[in-house]
């Protein structure tokens, strides 16, 4: 049964002013304990570090990705576009309130420590024994897999996929919007409004008249900026990788039978690699800050260490590396060992990189990761045949290898280092 609500609820939001509420399904949702961990979870992991504003959840970026979808496809209705299949309504909204529902505390660090998939997780919650999937089993028996479906990009109408998720989708449309306004800075600040009312649909895909077009390079042009500025900021990733460490460090712990001061449910279950639904949800951030606070009392001493440095702000300076350096990590790894320094702690190669949008390449098949154009007789194009923009910033890499170290411990040791790796350094800005 779907119905709609007798009276539309409202969200206030700084960044889209107001989020509308019509349907029961959805006002059930948001307030099912599964959405709502989301307010403990933030968008944007440890950025707040680097920028102090940022500290917004992923529960206002999902209800941020549904009301920009909710916009699309109340255009797509107004203009009567045969190609939007209308009974895919609810399945679209449903999908983009739910699409992070799976993301963990600090998602992507704990990701990488863990071997976790947050798309995985959001499919679990929607298909277990969970209240979001309760809610939308009373819509229809197979309601939830329907929207498991689009968040897998296997559903049966390809264009509630590309909503979701594609090059130009509701989702990075609020998140370069939020983290924009969150973070302070300007780049992320796109002209939305312009390129929803550019948007159609068109034989299975969402594509772009082309009188959008620069609406669209404008869009694309913020994102390449705010993978630069924001998503990779040195200090958002040196925060990164102090806290992939103590997560790596912790389980290390674990397994080798250390007996911890404080372990709190369910964090044995992670480190064992054997959590369940119920158990993944009691995961939030403000669980794993107070863990980091009450190991900064460990008697491991690299456990504890780290986690005061994760906590204080202390965090791992960095130099930049070019090949012949590169080509000296395993030098570099034995004299850290030579001092007394941990090589698997002590140090970390990152080497940020991001296309800002990639062109269709024939072999890849779907041309899912497109943007298209619909000119006035109707043809359709690839954004970069016909944008110099476009195809200037498309194939873009751009990226250097930093390492990252402990200042202060590699100070204590540097007149023991050999000269070739001390240098290296040396460089440090
Ligand atoms: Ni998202």
């Amino acid at each position: 049964m779907h119905r709609r609500l007798r009276e539309e609820k409202v969200f206030k939001d700084p960044v889209h002013n107001y989020i509308h509420v019509q349907d029961e399904v959805i006002w059930s949702l948001i307030n099912t304990p599964e959405f709502q961990r989301l307010r403990r979870i933030r968008q944007l992991g440890t950025s707040y570090l680097t920028f102090h504003g940022a500290e917004h959840s992923r529960f206002s970026h999902s209800l941020g990705v549904y009301e920009i979808t909710r916009r699309i496809i109340s255009q797509f209705e107004r203009s009567g576009y045969a190609d939007w299949p209308q009974g895919d309504k609810l399945v679209a909204l449903c999908a983009a309130l739910l699409h992070d529902l799976g993301h963990g505390p600090f998602s992507h660090s704990i990701e990488e420590a863990f071997q976790m998939h947050h798309e995985d997780w959001t499919c679990k919650i929607l298909l277990g024994d969970t209240e979001v999937g309760a809610v939308m089993r009373e819509v229809s028996a197979d309601f939830p897999e329907k929207v498991a479906a689009v968040i897998r990009k296997d559903y049966e109408n390809p264009i509630v996929v590309n909503l979701v998720s594609s090059p130009l989708d509701a989702d990075r449309m609020d998140y370069l919007l939020r983290d924009a306004y969150f973070t302070g800075v300007n780049y992320g600040t796109i002209d939305m409004d312009r390129i929803l009312r550019m948007l159609r649909p068109y034989q299975g895909r969402v594509v772009v008249k082309e009188s959008g077009m620069h609406a669209v390079e404008d869009y694309l042009m913020s994102r390449y900026q705010m993978y630069w500025q924001i998503y990779f900021h040195p200090v958002t990733r040196s925060s990164e990788i102090i806290l992939r460490q103590i997560l790596r460090r912790a389980k290390e712990l674990y397994r080798n039978g250390h007996s911890f001061n404080f372990l709190p449910h369910p964090l044995p279950d992670l480190f064992q690699g054997n959590i369940g639904v119920a158990d993944y949800l009691q995961l939030d951030e403000a669980l794993m800050q107070t863990a980091f606070m009450q190991w900064t009392r460990e008697s491991d001493e690299l456990l504890s260490d780290l986690c005061s440095r994760f906590l204080n702000r202390k965090l791992y300076k960095y130099v930049e590396l070019d090949t012949p350096e590169l080509e000296m990590l395993e030098e570099i790894r034995e004299a850290f060992t030579r001092v007394g320094l941990h090589p698997e702690y002590d140090m970390e190669i990152d080497f940020p990189t991001d296309l800002p949008y990639d062109v269709f390449r024939p072999d890849e098949g779907i041309r899912q990761k497109q943007i298209l154009l619909l000119d006035r007789q109707d043809r359709v194009r690839e954004i970069s045949e016909v944008s110099d923009i476009v195809r200037s910033i498309s194939g873009l890499h751009r990226g250097k290898t930093h390492l990252y170290y402990p200042d202060n411990k590699l100070s204590a040791v540097m007149d023991r280092l050999p000269r070739k790796v001390a240098r290296i350094f040396e460089q440090q800005n």
